[in-house]
């Protein structure tokens, strides 16, 4: 398959191109560098693992130039993997109209720019976000998800309309992942599995917010891979039944925050320092998806268990802290 894939030299873009490339598909990717939640040389160096294999090309742009989601989308791929975006909640309580720019009208264009080239199937990386702070546990894709607890969160919840909307007007299959909070090697550094990790490994104090009790469901970047694949291949396939469809991508476990830190701790053989502080606004108390439905349609199986992957993640610091002992991070 030929896939234009945005946000290719992020965290879970450039790992998604890297499983792509290996089981055969081309990959377009598009990425603009933004320099919002961190540094671009992450990315570079993500980037830097991907150069010159075969099948791979990279366009370094920004997709709300409609001159570059039209050229890109003309080239008419099998598939748009829309990956790009500015993501983390706390942020986009700083910057709501950027989010909501890149992430809403970011979306709009390239869908428009399908409608405009005949291009029939379109992914969106939502979030678990949407389910905001007041829907029960675990999370199901049915649910209203009609009150988003961020304007990050909202732009997501928007995304999916849109993609819904285009479903209906036009003959383009959707599929809107919901991926809950993800990680791994590469993961950004202000997420909080990567930051706390930096921070107990310098002996540096370590915020936490709320009393520790806060709950998330973590996915492991290989099985957010798997479920990504599947539903590319789904998508592709699907000829019946609706032509917008929504699947939560989880571990389907939650973890809370204590336990986080506890976790970490022990990976690096380190205690951290705590710092408690007030809850953040914007934050919701637990998230948890119910998978059946990914199951069921995707064959979808989380694998890796929060101590497993907490474990390989903290491998990965070492490595790439010893290959990069300056960084600016
Ligand atoms: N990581 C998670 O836990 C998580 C959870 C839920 C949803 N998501 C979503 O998954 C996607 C990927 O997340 P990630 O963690 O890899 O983040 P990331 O920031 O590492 O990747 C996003 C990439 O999009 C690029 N980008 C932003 N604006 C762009 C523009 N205008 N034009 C071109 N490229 C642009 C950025 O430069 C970045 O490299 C995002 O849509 C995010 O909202 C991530």
């Amino acid at each position: 398959m030929q896939i234009l894939l945005t946000g290719a030299a992020g965290f879970i873009g450039s790992s998604l191109t890297a499983r792509l490339l290996a089981r055969g598909d081309e990959v377009l990717g598009l990425d603009n560098f933004d320099e919002t939640l961190y540094p671009p040389a992450q990315k570079e160096r993500n980037l830097a693992s991907l150069a010159g294999r075969p099948g791979f090309r990279f366009l370094r742009g920004d997709f709300l130039d409609e001159k570059v989601a039209e050229e890109l989308v003309s080239a008419r791929p099998d598939a748009v993997v829309h990956l790009g975006a500015l993501a983390g909640v706390r942020p986009s309580l700083e910057q709501p109209k950027r989010y909501q720019k890149v992430n809403i009208e970011g979306t709009l264009n390239l869908l428009e720019a399908c409608r405009a080239h005949g291009v029939g199937r379109f992914l969106f990386a939502s979030s678990s976000s949407v389910y905001g702070a007041h829907s029960r546990v675990p999370f199901h894709e049915d649910d209203p998800a009609a009150r988003p607890a961020s304007p990050y969160a909202a732009t997501k919840r928007a995304g999916e309309l849109l993609c819904s909307n285009y479903s209906d007007l036009y003959p383009i299959v959707t599929s809107c992942l919901r991926f809950f909070t993800v990680y791994g090697p590469r993961q950004r550094p202000e997420m909080a599995i990567h930051k706390f990790t930096r921070l107990i490994d310098a002996g540096l104090p370590v915020p936490l917010f709320g009393d520790g009790s806060t709950a998330r469901d973590y996915t492991f970047i290989e099985d957010i891979l798997d479920g990504v694949v599947a539903a590319i291949d789904e998508t592709a396939a699907r000829k019946s039944g609706e032509r917008c469809r929504i699947f939560n991508l989880g571990g389907s476990r939650t973890t809370t925050l204590k336990r986080l830190v506890e976790l970490i701790e022990a990976a690096l053989g380190k205690r951290a320092l705590l710092d408690w502080q007030p809850d953040q606004p914007g934050d919701v108390p637990i998230t948890y998806a119910d998978v059946t439905r990914a199951g069921a349609e995707l064959g979808y199986s989380p694998r890796v268990g929060i101590e497993e992957g907490i474990a390989r993640f903290v491998s990965w610091y070492r490595d790439q802290k010893a290959e990069k002992e300056d960084a600016p991070w």
